[in-house]
């Protein structure tokens, strides 16, 4: 669907947003894609970010960018420890954020602001809001099977769940080992941040989700009866508008001109998103897992992706030489066209939310290979309730993966083609969701009221 420059005349309100997203790619991609749907609705937008990982102000002339001290050491500036780095952020970002946020409140020469819409994950800014009375919106950047997972987590923790297969009575069909765990050296410091995530966003005006109805229908009836909110399910984001420009690294297009010389539906794009790592007997599974699956793939291996390494080094001599042509690596991709080209048949992802989206999108069946947090939950959904992929669910272990992907990509007997069937029918809903009247589209229209109505 194309939100068009008139409408965006025809509603022009004059209302301002204040915009505050979580200095992750996976967090910054889909608040600035909200932006930019928001703005087309005639808000003006301004985003207050952090200095770690800046957006790019450049690649939005119609937005308004301040800049907020975060206060981390460089030795802390890391996703090494997510849960640790979100802790520390949410401390040390309490008074530059108010100071910002009253200074812009302040400012009449501006529009007047509507409301303040920050990530999940930001909850300090709950209180700040309230102080400042001002409105809170809310943006969750992931499914919402795997919020509800988050929710039922602290309490699921108490109960010492220890069976690994054991299915998880209060959230079907997920088993123990799906639960959205994140491994940080004080697990208290989890506990703390998902509860309070969860409470102040109970405590906010509204819940934007990067999802749609069709996809996650019970999961959004759940959530809405639990947290009592009003909810806007707009998603997906991305499909408003050309592939987007908020990547923190730079996207290697030769990852097109090499898809170009591939067969239809021949190749399999991997990536494992921006945060995840492996060690390095892992990452000589997977290297020779594609090599011996002997089919053509274009792998992003992310600079940082190896533990200890700073990029190939740990690949045998002449590894993709001997390959002649097969393969195709590079440090980041344009993911989005790179999932929308012909060639691409299928995916290895580790099930982020926004690969999961963006492959659902296209109508690209996924090898599911999650890592922690949401990506156990998402993984579970995509091979078990979506029926859109399957599972690697052992060891990272080359005959495995070789086997997954010749399954997938060349043999695709009836299972492996229902699956096929299945995305393309999820694709569908997707269109249908975007088009006037369906789910996302009224939710949108519903939620830009709302955002004129304070
Ligand atoms: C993180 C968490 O890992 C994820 O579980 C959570 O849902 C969001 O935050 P990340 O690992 O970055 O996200 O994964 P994902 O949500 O999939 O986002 C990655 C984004 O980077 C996608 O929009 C993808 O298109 C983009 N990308 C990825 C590129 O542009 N190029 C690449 O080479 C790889």
């Amino acid at each position: 669907m194309e939100i068009t420059r008139e409408i965006h005349m025809q509603q022009k309100t004059a209302r301002r947003l204040i915009l505050f997203p979580l200095p992750l790619q996976g967090h910054i991609t889909p608040m600035l894609q909200l932006a930019s749907i928001l703005y087309t609705k005639g808000f003006s937008i301004t985003i207050i970010h952090t200095q770690f990982n800046p957006p790019n102000p450049s690649n939005y002339p119609h937005f308004t960018f301040h800049s907020i001290p975060d206060g981390l050491l460089e030795s802390e500036a890391n996703t090494s420890d997510v849960i640790r780095l979100l802790t520390l952020m949410n401390v040390n970002c309490i008074t530059p954020f108010r100071d910002c946020l009253a200074k812009l409140l302040a400012d009449v020469s501006k529009d007047p602001v509507a409301c303040l819409i920050t990530d999940a994950m930001w909850h300090f800014t709950q209180s700040v809001a309230e102080i400042l009375k001002i409105p809170r919106i809310v943006l969750r950047t992931s499914s919402v099977c795997s919020f509800l997972a988050f929710v039922a987590l602290p309490h699921l923790l108490e109960k010492n769940l220890s069976i690994q297969e054991e299915p998880v009575q209060e959230l079907p069909p997920l088993k123990v080992k799906d639960l959205p765990m994140i491994t940080t050296r004080n697990s208290e410091d989890l506990y703390q941040l998902l509860s309070l995530a969860v409470k102040e966003t109970r405590a906010s005006s509204g819940f934007i989700w990067n999802s749609f109805e069709d996809l996650e229908p019970l999961a959004l009836t759940t959530c809405t009866q639990k947290l009592t909110i009003p909810t806007f399910p707009i998603g997906p984001f991305h499909k408003y508008f050309p592939a987007s420009s908020s990547s923190l690294l730079t996207q290697d297009q030769s990852s097109i001109s090499w898809l170009n010389t591939q067969a239809p539906k021949s190749v399999i794009y991997v990536s494992f998103g921006s945060i995840a790592a492996l060690n390095e007997a892992q990452f000589l599974e997977i290297a020779w897992g594609l090599a011996n699956s002997n089919q053509p793939f274009l792998w992003v291996v992310r600079p940082g992706l190896v533990r200890g390494s700073e990029w190939l080094e740990p690949l045998p001599n002449g590894f993709l030489e001997n390959l002649n042509g097969r393969g195709h690596i590079v440090k980041w991709a344009p993911q989005e066209k790179v999932l929308a080209h012909h060639a691409t048949g299928g995916f290895w992802t580790h099930n982020g939310w926004n690969s999961t989206l963006e492959s659902i999108c296209e109508g690209v069946p996924m090898i599911c290979q999650p890592f922690f947090g949401d990506q156990m939950v998402n993984a579970r959904y995509v091979s078990h309730v979506w029926k859109v992929g399957v599972h690697l669910e052992n060891k990272i272990e080359r005959m495995e993966i070789a086997r997954a992907i010749r399954r997938l990509m060349v043999e695709a007997d009836g299972k492996e083609k229902e699956m096929r069937e299945r995305i393309e029918h999820l694709k569908e809903k997707v269109d249908d969701c975007l088009s006037q009247g369906g789910s996302s589209y009224q939710s949108l229209e519903n939620l830009t009221s709302y955002l004129l109505s304070f």
